[in-house]
């Protein structure tokens, strides 16, 4: 499968937010990445549901909605009638993990796990064929614009032969620090979704950082 690019919201121009929108619906990219914060199980706060369902109305992209709050078993429907196709949870914030996933599924969505840098990939062994996606985050939640923390390169080939072993039908979605000068390394670690918030949005031409991160490991020539 050639792999998906989610541009992050949180590094767009938030007074602009209609003309940022619409240049992901114009680009090569695959999935809207919207980072929800609480300022709870983050110490920063974003947005909810009533910008993400304002936001459906204008995008044409499937919505992958990343919820770093506290309780996401309490939002899974909000979040799911606001246009979210996708939903992650992340697993620091899930005393009940398996019993949320299950929410997310029977409110339609596909459902995500999301691993902070200091969680092992292995304590998702035993759920990887009951969940769509993994996020592995390469930075500390709460922020864009932070340095790709190295380890994660070794946490994505372990979950990668994690999901091999278990012939499971999972996506290794990667988040934080993705950029041009990275994804080849990250693709080839077994990784199928970059998230890229700064790389794309703080780029002179993010239609084209766009279109060269989808083109990362083929013999394209930019254009
Ligand atoms: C961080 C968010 C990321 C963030 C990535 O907590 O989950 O999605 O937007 O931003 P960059 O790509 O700038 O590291
Ligand atoms: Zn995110």
């Amino acid at each position: 499968m050639k792999h998906l690019i989610a541009p992050s919201l949180l590094a767009a121009d938030f007074t602009q937010l209609d003309r940022e929108v619409k240049l992901v619906n114009e680009s090569k990219a695959d999935w809207l990445h919207l980072d929800v914060m609480d300022g709870r199980f983050v110490p920063n706060i974003t947005f909810g549901m009533m910008i993400i369902k304002a936001l459906r109305n204008i995008c044409t992209k499937p919505m992958d909605v990343h919820l770093m709050i506290v309780e996401p078993e309490k939002y899974i429907e909000p979040f799911r009638n606001a246009g979210a196709d996708i939903i992650s949870v992340h697993y620091e914030a899930c005393p009940n993990l398996h019993r949320t996933i299950q929410l997310i599924k029977e409110s339609g969505a596909k459902a995500g796990v999301a691993l902070n840098p200091h969680t092992p990939v292995g304590v998702l062994k035993h759920l990887l064929e009951d969940i769509d996606l993994v996020i592995i985050m390469s930075v500390n939640p709460g922020w864009g614009g932070q340095k790709f923390i190295y380890e994660s390169i070794l946490k994505i080939r372990e979950l990668k032969d994690m999901i091999t072993a278990k012939n499971a039908d999972c996506l290794i979605e990667v988040d934080g620090g993705v950029g041009l000068q990275n994804a080849e390394k990250i693709l080839m670690s077994g990784a199928d979704v970059l998230v890229a918030g700064s790389a794309v949005f703080k780029s002179m031409d993010p239609l084209k950082t766009i279109q060269q991160l989808k083109n990362v490991g083929q013999d394209a020539v930019f254009t």
